[in-house]
């Protein structure tokens, strides 16, 4: 097999996931996502989108089979590895959230990792003129609008430049002025070929951002399409 595909590949081989409390979501489920490209998974709820996120992040895992990420399995790899390579942004943002300001929010992870405080505050106050966030800078994230929740959340994530993003309906509680501002952003960082895996609902933000159309159904997939 060549080894420079795989690195470039996120694969989920054979799994079979079933939460504690609940049936089973996925049974010998395999998908092989190039992290080059910006792939649309869509389908109804509960069909386990969401939980597909989490199993390729590492923060559940497979009861079998083995999910690798850029030719590492994810069982060997730590969240925060997992993390550095791949940019999280939850369904429910508030749940990401967890500092007591929003620049706090951008800035801290950065620094706490060592990184050159003047560099990070340079890039947080990008984002916050990005994400329309510059008048909220200083509230705490807890009483944030829902959709600046979510606009905040994906901004601490870009704060990492990570290399491959994945967003769970990244639309939903965004007007579609914002949904705008959000695929212009998206939109650059494709052209710095950062790849996708994009959760929607939402046609015209999976027709402008999907390479590659996934549908699932009932920890299925029944079509999985070029545009
Ligand atoms: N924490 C949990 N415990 C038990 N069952 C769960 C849990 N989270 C999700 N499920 C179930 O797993 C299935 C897939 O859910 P999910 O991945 O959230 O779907 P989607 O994101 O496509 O809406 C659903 O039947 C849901 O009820
Ligand atoms: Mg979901």
């Amino acid at each position: 097999m060549n080894t420079n595909i795989k690195k470039n590949n996120i694969e989920i081989n054979e799994i079979t996931y079933k939460y504690q409390k609940g049936r089973c979501v996925f049974n010998n489920f395999s998908l092989q996502l190039n992290v080059n490209e910006s792939t649309v998974i869509t389908g109804k709820n509960g069909c386990g989108k969401t939980t597909l996120t989490k199993l390729i992040m590492g923060i559940l895992k497979p009861n079998n089979g083995y999910i690798e990420i850029f030719g590492q399995e994810t069982k060997k790899l730590t969240l925060g590895q997992i993390g550095e390579k791949i940019g999280y942004v939850f369904q429910y943002p508030e749940r990401q959230l967890f500092s007591t300001s929003v620049m706090d929010e951008l800035v801290f992870p950065l620094i706490l990792k060592g990184y050159d405080k003047e560099e990070v505050d340079k890039r947080a106050e990008k984002m916050l003129k990005l994400f329309e966030l510059n008048q909220v800078k200083n509230s705490y994230p807890f009483f944030l609008s829902y959709g600046e929740k979510r606009r905040l959340a994906i901004a601490s994530v870009l704060m990492n430049k990570p290399e491959y993003i994945i967003l769970d309906e990244p639309t939903a509680s965004l007007d579609s002025e914002r949904v705008e501002i959000l695929s212009q952003v998206m939109d650059k960082l494709r052209a710095e070929k950062i790849g996708f895996l994009i959760i929607t609902h939402n046609d015209y933000f999976m027709e402008r951002h999907g390479d590659r159309i996934i549908n699932m159904e009932e920890g299925e997939i029944i079509s999985d399409k070029r545009l």
